[in-house]
């Protein structure tokens, strides 16, 4: 069987030993001859990177393994680029949400005012290391889950449109697997219709393979418990996701015609949010104490004891749709997976020049989109004000235009008023200076 390269973008996340994990797991159907990790911050990459080549070396060692902070190195002779950057770290994922919230703003990584400001940070990143990608490697494919996802997309379908990114997220099948376990059946018998835009889609329809609509059961459940369930999950198992995932409850009961993703809460419920954040210790800190703490002191726990034996690091399970990505593309699976793609009809009365989150038919040369027809008048209102201020975005970055920017605020409903939309915008300027082109 073929052995793939891959590189993997954004070495010192806090998902790359999961994912490493993962891909160890998943050797029979997609082997490995190369894995690189490639980062721009050598001292956070280090201490990941050391810590996964002992493990490598113990578990894969027909492996060949390195990890760099050269571009050319890192993304020559690769088949795949796994990307997972966060420009500007969890320094500023902190502020992107602390500052929204001085104006009683719901303050998130990638909804609303925090989604914007890091939107802007992330093209460059991003249009970067696919740049590399093309000019080392150009048949490879990248594979992008850096967030803001719906931003990152629309900027790489207007300026780079040829390339070979497809833009994925894990929420709808973190979802999917919850369904799926309150159905007592595996996520891969479900039948799914579902549009949108990235953090921000409805499922229509969701049958077993025999073709029995399963929307009636999930939604006697959802209406009680949103999607909140009992299990044993790395990613989306603290207090706060527990809390969003029962939240979903009063989002269905806005339309109970579909069946909602997570992160609609914060464009329908914004006041609620907002109360139950506070605003000195948001996610980002959760996360800062939490899973950032765990991952690294995990990795140096390893690098000390010169063994992965018996290791803290977890594998990531829910990423498997990565491999399951990469595996149709190189073995033409023919899967049918969520993506984030040019719509050009297919969903039927909307934007044509808008990414949208649908289903795939994903084999060797790429993806075939699903038409999800037409969609009711509510999502569509709401889908065309979110994808304008994504657009928007994407202009301000082009252009360095203030105007837009502020523009994008304004119209995203999270935000109240335009002159709030001005003071928010004025302090995530200088708080990201030198990270946004300059804005005139
Ligand atoms: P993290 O801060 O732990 O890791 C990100 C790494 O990227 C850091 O080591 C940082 O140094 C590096 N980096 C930043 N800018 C870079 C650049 N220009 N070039 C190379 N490396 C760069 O963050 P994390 O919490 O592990 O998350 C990583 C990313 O994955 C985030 O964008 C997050 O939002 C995203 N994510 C997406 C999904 C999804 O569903 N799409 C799921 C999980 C995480
Ligand atoms: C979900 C989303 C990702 C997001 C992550 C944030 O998986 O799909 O896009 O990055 O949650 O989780 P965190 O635990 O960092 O708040
Ligand atoms: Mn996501």
């Amino acid at each position: 069987m073929k052995r793939f390269s891959i590189t993997v973008a954004g070495g010192g996340s806090t998902f790359t030993p999961g994912i490493i994990m993962m891909l160890l797991d998943h050797q029979e159907e997609f082997p490995i001859r190369k894995l690189c990790l490639y980062d721009n911050d050598p001292e956070r990459q280090e201490i990941i990177a050391k810590a996964c080549g002992i493990l490598l070396k113990e578990r894969a060692p027909e492996i060949e393994y390195r990890y760099t902070t050269d571009p050319q190195n890192a993304f020559t002779d690769v088949d795949f680029v796994m990307a997972h950057i966060r420009v500007g770290k969890y320094a500023m994922r902190e502020k992107d949400e602390k500052i929204p919230m001085k104006y009683g703003v719901v303050g998130q990584e990638t909804c609303g005012p925090g989604g914007i400001a890091y939107g802007m940070r992330s093209i460059g990143g991003i249009l970067e290391i696919l740049d590399y990608m093309e000019k080392y490697s150009p048949d490879a494919w990248m594979l992008n889950y850096s967030n803001p996802a719906a931003i990152v997309a629309e900027a790489t379908r207007k300026l780079r449109p040829d390339s070979r990114i497809i833009n994925i997220c894990d929420m709808p099948l973190g979802i999917m697997v919850r369904m799926a376990k309150i159905l007592g059946i595996s996520e891969k018998d479900l039948d799914i219709r579902y549009f949108g835009l990235n953090h921000f889609g409805w499922w229509t329809q969701i049958k077993d393979k025999e073709g029995n609509d399963l929307m009636p059961t999930l939604k006697e459940y959802v209406k009680e418990n949103g999607y909140d369930i009992n299990i044993e999950e790395d990613q989306h198992a603290d207090q706060s996701w527990h809390e969003t995932f029962k939240k979903v409850r009063d989002v269905y009961a806005v339309d109970p015609d579909t069946l909602p993703n997570t992160y609609l809460k914060y464009y329908l419920c914004p006041d609620y949010v907002v109360k139950h954040t506070d605003p000195n210790y948001t996610r980002a800190n959760q996360v800062m104490d939490g899973r950032e703490k765990e991952v690294f002191s995990a990795a140096r726990e390893i690098i000390e004891r010169g063994t992965a034996e018996n290791c803290r690091f977890m594998k990531d399970d829910h990423a498997s749709y990565i491999v399951d990505l990469a595996r149709a593309l190189a073995f033409n699976t023919k899967e049918k997976m969520l993506l984030i793609v040019p719509n050009e009809g297919a969903v039927e009365n909307f934007d044509p020049e808008a990414m949208v989150e649908i289903p795939c038919i994903v084999g060797k040369d790429g993806y075939e989109k699903i038409a999800q027809g037409r969609i009711p008048q509510f999502q569509k209102g709401l889908m065309e004000q979110q994808v304008s201020v994504e657009k928007l975005v994407v202009e301000a970055w082009i252009e360095g235009s203030y105007q837009k920017l502020w523009q994008a605020l304004t119209l995203s409903k999270t935000v109240p008023s335009a002159s709030v939309a001005k003071q928010i915008l004025d302090d995530l300027i200088e708080a990201n200076k030198g990270y946004w082109p300059e804005l005139k």
